[in-house]
């Protein structure tokens, strides 16, 4: 191995995963599930970047949560759920299975998963991502293992994402910060990119769908009003807007700048509670950005808390700069 090849071998996501998740069997099905998982990324990657075939025929049809099925839709799903039997996965729920899939009722973990985040952005070249959460199937859960995908986030044992971008990365948390891994062709594998993500506490740049603002709660119309005042405004200062349309990318530039996401409940028929469903985006999402200093609401309470109703709730979402939040909550809670 030469110099490089050795840098990488000692900053790759393996080394990490052999160090943080423990040497407990659980741990070590955690990371066993994760490695899947990330080879499960590499082949999307590679359809993606090909633009294969399989990426351009079929789909069509309606998911549970009402969502048309592009073709990479259902190619990300077989193939995460490919990935997740070759897991200790018990029960896979998934953004494109109106049921959760039952795989093998005795294994510790259950997988819940966005298999392509930002679907909108499929056919325009923009980065587009997987979301996925590990829970633990306990004693409790043994009768009905699709239970556990119904836990609050706070018991998660290990979340992140993909983002299949100019690079492909992976957000990860196994509960001990947020750590960030580049796909390295030449390794073929991925290696530490950032040691440890930390969210700054303020910033001046919201990311939210300026389009729906004729649907929103005088609130949040206020709170984002205040935000485009400028510098003569309550804020004093001059705020900036970004919405990519794929949560993964909104999040990671929050991640790597700061910034306050929001997608909450509007007047439109079906969003009452948001867009972004609990269990396989806002909660990994929550998980992540946490651990990274940041936090994560549904506008006033905190995500992790929050005991989903069934696999496809969805879930009013702001997170980012920690007191950005915090801001956005006492808006909420102010009904003047
Ligand atoms: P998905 O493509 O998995 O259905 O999720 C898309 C989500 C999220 O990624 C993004 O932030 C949001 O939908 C965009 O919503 P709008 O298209 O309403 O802006
Ligand atoms: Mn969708
Ligand atoms: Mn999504
Ligand atoms: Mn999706």
């Amino acid at each position: 191995l030469d110099a490089t090849q050795e840098e990488c071998m000692s900053s790759s996501l393996d080394a990490h995963l052999g160090s943080e998740c423990g040497s407990d069997p659980i741990g070590r099905q955690v990371a066993d599930t994760i490695r899947q998982l990330c080879a499960a990324s590499i082949k999307l990657r590679n359809t993606i970047i090909s633009g294969g075939v399989e990426a351009r025929s079929g789909g069509g049809d309606t998911n549970a949560g009402g969502d048309v099925q592009k073709p990479l839709d259902i190619v990300a799903d077989q193939m995460f759920l490919d990935a997740a039997k070759a897991s200790a996965i018990a029960v896979y729920g998934s953004e494109e299975q109106d049921a959760a899939v039952m795989i093998d009722p005795a294994a510790p973990l259950a997988l819940a998963i966005d298999p392509l985040d930002g679907s909108s952005n499929i056919d325009t070249n923009v980065s587009i991502g997987t979301i996925f959460s590990l829970l633990p199937v306990g004693e409790e859960h043994r009768s009905d293992p699709t239970s556990a995908l119904l836990q609050p986030g706070n018991r998660q044992l290990a979340a992140g994402f993909f983002i299949y971008g100019p690079q492909l990365l992976l957000v990860l948390s196994v509960g001990k910060g947020t750590r960030v891994f580049l796909f390295s062709p030449s390794f073929g594998g991925f290696v530490e990119h950032i040691g440890s993500v930390a969210i700054p506490e303020e910033t001046s740049e919201f990311a939210t769908n300026a389009a729906n603002y004729r649907h929103w709660d005088p609130q949040i119309r206020s709170y984002i009003d205040d935000c485009l005042a400028g510098e003569e405004g309550p804020r004093e200062r001059n705020f900036n807007m970004r919405w990519i349309a794929s949560m993964v990318a909104d999040c990671y530039r929050i991640f790597v700048r700061g910034g306050i996401f929001l997608y909450l409940g509007d007047g439109r028929k079906g969003y009452t509670e948001g867009r972004l469903r609990l269990v396989y985006e806002a909660n990994p999402v929550a998980f992540c950005v946490e651990q990274a200093g940041g936090a994560a609401t549904d506008g006033s309470s905190r995500i992790l808390d929050i005991v989903p109703r069934d696999l496809h709730a969805r879930t009013p979402l702001v997170f980012g700069s920690k007191h950005e939040v915090d801001r956005v909550a006492r808006y909420v809670a102010d009904p003047s």
